[in-house]
């Protein structure tokens, strides 16, 4: 497979995750105190619950090299030291870590007994699942002990998902997690949402996916132009799954006047300006839309997939969006370089959360 934009692409977001993180060392150096330098960000720390998995103890390695932050590998430390000698890689700047042995597990059991007990968790249950470390992983990322939260790698997406979804707070304004894909075609960027989450959207959640994905595409500098698509073009089809779309649509316009949007358009009208312009010239889009947000995740997940594999398009992701700490949920089995790319999505996710906490 083509890796050559993706790279360009994460090469931008690593170099950025990088130069905060050796801000973050420079203030730890004693001819700069902290004191004189209030901005510095401490280094990120990521944790990866999957710690044991071969590709991630790669990835681990490369985050390190590469300087985008400090990983945290989760499992039993002889099985995670076994195997990184098997690879070669050397451990020694990376922290391991057991949730059967770490000493925050009861507070944290404690503190999710608390936050579930009206959802039926008892407090021996709470104590089972932070034996999980699919569940230990987004508590310490609540507890403020870490910073990202990278998983997926060998467990099916609901169940890596969920959790994060019973523990972490959402973004304000937003009620739904989404997730998204860029794509890279040779001389075009696409964002296409919601690819992994809501299976069958409400005009809300349409919403919310088109709010998020506009905030996404402007984290990567890209001023979004947003496209809702349907199998109709503004009213050519009478359907409620026609009416939900425009209803999401007017949603967006009120709460976000400032974005771009238009919808429901066909996917060819919303990619090809020539029909945007002849057919339909009273759109409020222009050019080319470069966010695409699918009716649902059927259409959302296949399209994706279609266009990397039959389209040529490199995709980086998923990031998942709208919740309020970085957690992001990889593709089962996926590659070292695509551990590596949302790691560093997540540093720099992380980093522009403290610069915002800072600010604020
Ligand atoms: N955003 C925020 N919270 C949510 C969302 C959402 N989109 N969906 C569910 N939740 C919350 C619920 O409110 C609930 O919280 P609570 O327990 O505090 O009340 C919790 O998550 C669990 O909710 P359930 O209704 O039990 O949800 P369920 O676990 O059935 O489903 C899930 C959630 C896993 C996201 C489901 O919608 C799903 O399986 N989606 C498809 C995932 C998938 O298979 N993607 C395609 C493959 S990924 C790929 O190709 C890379």
């Amino acid at each position: 497979r083509r890796l050559g934009r993706s790279k360009e692409v994460m090469r931008q977001v690593i170099n950025k995750a990088k130069r905060r993180s050796q801000m973050a060392v420079q203030s730890l150096e004693p001819e700069h105190p902290p004191t004189e330098k209030p901005a510095a960000l401490a280094p990120i720390r990521i944790a990866f619950p999957e710690g044991d998995d071969e590709r991630i103890i790669r990835a681990a390695s490369r985050i390190v090299e590469e300087g985008i932050g400090e990983p945290v590998l989760f499992g039993n430390s002889r099985e995670i030291q076994a195997k990184a000698k098997q690879l070669g890689v050397n451990l020694q700047p990376m922290e391991l870590l057991d949730p059967e042995t770490h000493p925050l597990r009861e507070d944290l059991a404690q503190r999710f007994f608390t936050m579930r007990a009206r959802k039926g968790v008892t407090l021996a249950e709470a104590r089972r699942h932070m034996l999980r470390r699919h569940y230990y992983a987004p508590m310490l990322l609540l507890q403020g002990e870490m910073d990202a939260v990278v998983c997926g790698e060998t467990y099916h997406y609901p169940d890596s998902i969920r959790p994060a979804l019973q523990i972490l707070p959402l973004d304000k304004g937003i009620r739904h997690a989404s997730g998204l894909y860029m794509l890279l075609f040779k001389n075009q960027l696409i964002f296409c949402a919601d690819t992994t989450v809501n299976i069958t959207p409400d005009a809300e959640t349409l919403a919310e996916i088109a709010l998020s994905a506009a905030d996404t595409a402007r984290r990567f500098d890209i001023e979004p132009r947003i496209a809702l698509l349907s199998f109709s073009n503004f009213g050519s089809v009478k359907h409620a799954l026609v009416d939900l779309v425009q209803e999401a649509v007017e949603m967006v316009h009120r709460r976000r006047p400032d974005l771009v949007i238009d919808g429901e358009m066909q996917a060819d009208t919303a990619t090809n300006e020539a029909i945007l312009h002849s057919t339909y010239p009273f759109s409020r889009l222009k050019e080319g839309a470069n966010v695409l947000i699918f009716p649902d995740l059927t259409s959302g997940n296949i399209a994706y997939k279609l266009l990397v594999e039959l389209g040529g398009a490199e995709a980086i992701g998923p990031i998942l969006m709208g919740l309020s700490k970085p957690y992001h949920v990889l593709q089962r089995d996926a590659s070292v370089d695509a551990i590596v790319n949302i790691a560093a999505i997540a540093a720099v996710q992380a980093q522009e959360m403290e610069l915002q906490t800072r600010s604020a």
